[in-house]
């Protein structure tokens, strides 16, 4: 099975069988396949779709890259959340302390920027020291010691997501339901949960700029989980606006801090405890809504969600001195410029993958897979969707070092914001909850993912 015949498949609209994805994913993860002809196969199965089968195919295939961590020697369920991608989107860093204080294990593999999203990974990188590298038996032992653990994919843990997100990043080959469904239901299945919360971004500054879209990605992801034998409840939120005020690493760290103390913009500490809630209610018997909120109010409230910030940022490496002095720790722009409003009114659309994108150009995500990041790069919003603005008000502020599209930067940003006479109508921040989807009743403990792996169901291929 030769890997041109496989792109060529792809390519004439042809359904890949599980062994051709396997065969090109292992080629891949091993280094026998290339980078341009696994671009070549990844813009072809952009182009042409992929099945709910072979997206299967192809979460298992990345599975089965690496390891599978097993967590069952650690007490107590454990949840993890994801998010598609968003802008301005750094709720993990403040929900993993903040869930694993109220006393739930998170086991949280995530991942770098892509395309014009943040990505954690990035985001934590910025606190120097920080690894994110842990190898299995470290992030183990951090589970056990301290409840929770943020890591990359490795070498040992989803390596062909690993090498596949940082191609897809590259290619423009991100938006496709497919390939992001295979790529975090790969790694959250692979880093051992038991339970997962998903935040399914929907909007201008998203992957999926319906909430049909977003519907279908969040269906194609539970029914995975389900088939894995894990828990899945997705929710749908807004990103027709970049959440919070700080998009950028080190920008965002440093939102994240003031979170953690009980600060924090009001739409972004909302989506973090709207996704907290809900995952103590997944790791905490009887644990409803309104007790759950009161737990998470009273942790940040008496500083132990901070204070397991710190444990996180020790463990694995990093200053934690950030925390008191965010200031002087996280890397910084030496420059900054404001992007103003050209009229007066009211905010209406914001395109917030522009955002994103000029936050890219201005350093704080890659272009090309090898490029450095700028952990200091970034912008902070000064207005949102329907706040009301004078002629020449800042909309926004750009962080930036050196950055050679500092001009396009600039351009694209300006072009985000629409001012209009009107207030706009407010949008919704949480839109659908998705409910629990179950592990498939037909299939006991004992047949967990690698099971699965080893069997695949009938008639798939
Ligand atoms: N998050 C991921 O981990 N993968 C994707 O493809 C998109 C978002």
């Amino acid at each position: 099975m030769h890997i041109t015949g496989i792109i060529s498949r792809k390519r004439d609209n042809l359904r890949l069988t599980a062994d051709e994805i396997r065969a090109a994913v292992l080629g891949y993860s091993a280094g026998d396949i290339t980078d341009y002809q696994m671009s070549a196969l990844l813009m072809a199965c952009f182009i042409r779709g992929l099945d709910d089968n072979e997206t299967l195919a192809l979460t298992r295939a990345m599975i089965e890259s690496g390891e599978i961590a097993d967590l069952s020697g650690i007490a107590g369920v454990k949840v993890d959340k994801h998010s598609t991608g968003g802008v301005g989107d750094g709720t993990s860093i403040v929900i993993a302390p903040l869930v694993a204080a109220c006393g739930v294990v998170v086991p949280m593999m995530c991942g770098r920027g892509l395309g014009h999203t943040g990505g954690t990974l990035d985001k934590l990188e910025s606190i120097p020291g920080f690894r994110t590298h842990l190898q299995v038996d470290e992030y183990k032992r951090q589970l056990e010691k301290t409840g929770v653990a943020i890591i990359g994919q490795t070498d040992a843990v989803a390596p062909a997501d690993k090498k596949m997100y940082a191609l897809r990043d590259v290619t423009a080959t991100v938006e496709c339901i497919g390939l992001i469904a295979a790529s975090i239901m790969s790694k959250k299945l692979a880093e051992g949960c038991d339970a997962l919360v998903l935040d399914v971004k929907s909007g201008s500054g998203a992957f999926m700029k319906s909430d049909a879209l977003a519907r279908q990605l969040a269906r194609v992801m539970t029914n995975i989980g389900a088939g894995f034998g894990v828990t899945v409840e997705a929710l749908i939120t807004d990103m027709n606006q970049p959440l919070g005020m700080a998009v950028g690493n080190s920008l965002e760290v440093a939102q994240a801090i003031e979170t953690l103390k009980g600060g924090g913009p009001a739409d972004f500490r909302s989506l973090v405890f709207t996704l907290a809630s809900r995952m103590l209610m997944l790791g905490i018997k009887g644990c409803d809504e309104r007790s759950a909120l009161d737990m998470l109010a009273d942790k940040i409230r008496d500083g132990s969600a901070l204070k397991k910030f710190a444990e996180i940022i020790v463990a694995q490496g990093g200053d934690s001195s950030v925390i008191d002095v965010p200031e002087r720790i996280l890397p910084k722009a030496l420059n900054r410029r404001n992007i103003c409003a050209k009229t007066g009114g009211f905010v209406g659309r914001i395109d917030t993958a522009a955002v994103g994108r000029a936050s890219v150009m201005l350093g704080a995500g890659r272009l090309r897979k090898e490029d450095v990041i700028d952990y200091g790069a970034g912008i902070m919003i000064h207005r949102k969707h329907g706040d009301c603005v004078t002629a020449g008000e800042p909309l926004a502020t750009m962080y930036y070092n050196r950055p050679p599209m500092l001009e396009d930067a600039a351009a694209v940003l300006e072009g985000a914001w629409r001012i209009s006479r009107k207030r706009p109508s407010p949008l919704r921040l949480i839109k659908t909850l998705i409910p629990l989807t179950l592990p498939s009743p037909s299939r006991g403990e004992d047949t967990k993912a690698p099971g699965l792996l080893s069997s695949p169901r009938r008639g798939e291929d």
